[in-house]
């Protein structure tokens, strides 16, 4: 349920961003990022991510990755950079302060490979957008931060509070309040009814629907705010209007059908919607 303290926003609030590209505009002014993820045997969820960054307008993709994942990533989106490594060293985090922008954790797993590449994005001073299991790191190691957005879901977030799941959909508004207060930055709580709060604005995002209860739509979110984030937009407003957008596409995608929807089949309508 909406509290009177929160404001209801849609995708029409934020799409003035998003306005005709500049008839003479190149890559470089469209944003470039640095995707941090992909662990063994998990290629697709930095796959998604990234491609949901380029689709959402990002002019240039970069990925870190296991050298294993390479060939598999590549197949499948020729358009994305690649950068494989099975260390966190001095090249890797060159390749990471390359992006304007750092989207951390999509299928980053854990264990010491997991960890090092989380330290590196931290070193960076760029804006951060940490998922998944990025958040599962941060949970670990908690500190605090201004700019960085962090998209937990429910059992994200109660890791990050040290509480049950079940606590933290008892009352969706004091989870990202204690959320925001602990960890600084803006902070997403997602589900059904999204918060987004940023320690001033308490903002409800009453869009998208339970075809994204499936794998691999989480991972479309976190690229499309990191994507918005390198066009320009300011932090609270790139979490916002990253909610709207993703759940205005899930819409879309749902006309098809609930059940049976893809994360991948929202890559279209994220396109329609940011022209
Ligand atoms: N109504 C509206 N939105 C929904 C609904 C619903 N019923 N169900 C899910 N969503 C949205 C959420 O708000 C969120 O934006 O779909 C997205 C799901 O994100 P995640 O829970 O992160 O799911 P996923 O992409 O599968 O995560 C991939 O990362 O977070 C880890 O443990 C997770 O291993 C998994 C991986
Ligand atoms: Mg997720």
């Amino acid at each position: 349920q909406v509290r009177c303290d929160a404001a209801k926003i849609s995708y029409a609030d934020y799409v003035h961003y998003l306005g005709p590209r500049k008839p003479d505009s190149h890559k470089g002014d469209h944003g470039r990022i640095a995707v941090i993820g992909g662990n063994h045997g998990m290629p697709g969820a930095v796959r998604l991510a990234s491609e949901a960054a380029l689709r959402s307008g990002a002019g240039l993709v970069s990925i870190i990755s296991r050298y294993e994942n390479l060939p598999l990533i590549q197949a499948g989106r020729p358009e994305l950079m690649l950068w494989g490594s099975d260390i966190a060293d001095m090249e890797v985090y060159q390749r990471v302060s390359w992006g304007q922008v750092v989207l951390c954790g999509p299928g980053l797993g854990s264990g010491d490979w997991a960890y090092h590449m989380w330290r590196v994005a931290l070193n960076s001073e760029r804006p951060l957008v940490m998922d998944a299991d990025a958040l599962n790191l941060l949970a670990k190691n908690p500190q605090k931060r201004d700019n960085w957005v962090l998209t937990p879901h429910p059992g994200e977030a109660a890791r990050l509070l040290g509480v049950e799941t079940v606590e933290v959909q008892r009352d969706r508004f004091k989870a990202v309040r204690e959320l925001q207060d602990r960890y600084g930055g803006v902070v997403l709580l997602k589900g059904a009814g999204t918060l987004i709060y940023d320690g001033d604005s308490m903002l409800v995002a009453p869009v998208g629907n339970p075809g994204l209860a499936t794998g691999g739509s989480g991972d479309v979110l976190s690229g499309i705010i990191a994507s918005l984030l390198a066009q320009g937009l300011p932090l609270l407003d790139a979490a916002a209007c990253g909610v709207c957008l993703h759940g205005e596409a899930a819409d879309m995608a749902a006309e098809g059908g609930q059940r049976g929807m893809l994360a991948s089949d929202l890559m279209p309508y994220v396109r329609q919607l940011v022209n």
